[in-house]
């Protein structure tokens, strides 16, 4: 095969597979020979350039006049017709949100919406996310083993996502069995069966959303991210409309809950399968909040993302036309060795480790990065203090295959509950 600029595609890059085991397992490693031999290549299985190196992710990252962000929530895979006409009968309608609109329009709604995400709104939050984690722990405590994923790691950070929008709790229920589509159908490989399945839940994901904005619009006095958007309607009618309340009533769930779920679980996989930085965390709690960014930075849970060429340019010294497209890989870029003294050492003391790109950089850096920090903290506090003996269940980890979003779905763990501190030392 060759690039639709004519040149020929090596071997390795024509044999590039997102969907497969090695990328989902790791898809850092899985990279690791584009960044040192190919570092922009392209792949003619899903159409785009793939960037695998520090300083060329960040650039991109960091210019989204010439790299817009318009196609960050394309769907990945082209849909069928009637998948098509499925997401039409629900009326769905979903408008670029902030994370793939372009300027001037991003930026002034990028600041008019802030407010909730910055420090002291976030200080407001913490007690619910302490609380919401110790109840999650309390439930299994006693019980040795669990799965931690279902049972508090997928879980926390949805109720805490669908808290901070400001759901009505009747509703958190309902909206909680959508979201799940909405990964396969945007960064997955379905099959057409699949693909109406999912053109189902994500039609119906769009309706209950909208019933859900009708009534927060009904009273918007609420501590919620929602309800502090719609009030800022009434101010800029032009910069928080209609159609953008609507799409990011549905894109904010996701947003807020696979990220920082896939990230915690992670996190925890990582941490346990080295057991010395475990035991180190939890004799030193003050070496979470750095623990949590090299985490980020190991084994994030966003591991790649998109941009489109807006005029002809040059990523690290290969010339990318108008309209192409590229997948920018985090994953691979926060071990590259040129940024990165010994890349491929996980160590909760680098001093470095906050300068990952796992939230992205630059105008559309995300904005939930300090409630994602914060839950995992609260998480990793948690469970290294009450149950320091965790240890995990020898299991094979399951992905969803898809290009972006990554974390097992589930992970086993186990301890005894005789040695619990809280059992000794209550
Ligand atoms: C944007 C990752 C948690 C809300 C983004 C972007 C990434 C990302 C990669 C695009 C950045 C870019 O284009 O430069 C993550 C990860 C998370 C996480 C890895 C958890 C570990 C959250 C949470 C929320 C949130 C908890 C909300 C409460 C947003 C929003 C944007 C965004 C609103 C769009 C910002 C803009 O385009 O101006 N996130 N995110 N994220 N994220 Fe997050």
């Amino acid at each position: 095969p060759v690039t639709p600029q004519g040149c020929p595609v090596s071997d390795r890059a024509a044999a590039f597979t997102p969907f497969g085991d090695e990328y989902q397992h790791d898809p850092g490693a899985a990279l690791a020979w584009a960044r040192e031999q190919e570092p922009v290549f392209y792949s003619p299985e899903l159409g785009y350039w793939v960037v695998t190196r520090y300083e060329d992710v960040k650039a991109i990252f960091r210019d989204n006049i010439t790299f817009s962000p318009s196609i960050a929530l394309e769907k990945i895979t082209p849909t069928i017709t009637e998948a098509d006409e499925v997401l039409r009968s629900y009326g769905y309608a979903m408008n670029r949100t902030l994370v793939n609109e372009d300027e001037p329009e991003h930026m002034p709604r990028r600041r008019v919406l802030m407010e909730p995400f910055t420090a002291p709104a976030l200080v407001e939050r913490e007690d619910m996310v302490r609380r919401m984690a110790r109840e999650a722990v309390d439930a299994f405590v006693d019980d040795g083993e669990v799965d931690l994923v279902t049972e508090m790691l997928y879980q926390v950070p949805l109720t805490v996502a669908m808290r901070f929008l400001g759901v009505p709790e009747e509703d958190i229920g309902p909206l909680k069995e959508y979201s799940v589509a909405h990964t396969v159908n945007t960064w997955g490989r379905p099959n057409p069966e699949e693909q109406v399945r999912v053109a189902h839940a994500v039609g119906n994901f769009w309706r209950y959303a909208g019933h859900v904005l009708d009534k927060i619009r009904q009273d918007p006095s609420g501590p919620g991210w929602m309800q502090y958007s719609v009030r800022k309607q009434a101010e800029h009618p032009d910069v928080v409309t209609d159609s953008y309340l609507h799409s990011i009533m549905m894109a904010g769930i996701v947003a807020a809950h696979e990220t920082t779920a896939h990230a915690a679980a992670n996190a925890v996989k990582l941490l346990l399968e080295r057991r010395e930085r475990w035991e180190e965390l939890c004799a030193r709690p003050a070496l979470i909040p750095n623990a949590v960014e090299e985490c980020l930075r190991y084994s994030g849970s966003v591991a790649a993302w998109r941009r489109v060429a807006t005029t002809d340019t040059e990523v690290g010294g290969v010339s990318i036309a108008e309209g192409s497209k590229l997948l920018i890989v985090q994953a691979t870029a926060n071990r590259d060795p040129r940024h990165f003294e010994d890349a491929e050492r996980f160590d909760p003391r680098r001093e470095s480790a906050g300068e990952h790109l796992t939230f992205g950089y630059g105008a559309h850096q995300c904005m939930g990065k300090n409630l994602a920090r914060m839950e995992l903290q609260i998480f990793l506090q948690e469970l290294t203090t009450r149950l320091p003996h965790l240890e995990l269940v020898e299991q094979d980890f399951q992905y969803v295959p898809n290009t972006s979003f990554r974390g097992p779905e589930h992970l086993r763990v186990r301890w005894d509950p005789a040695r619990n501190p809280e059992r000794h030392d209550p």
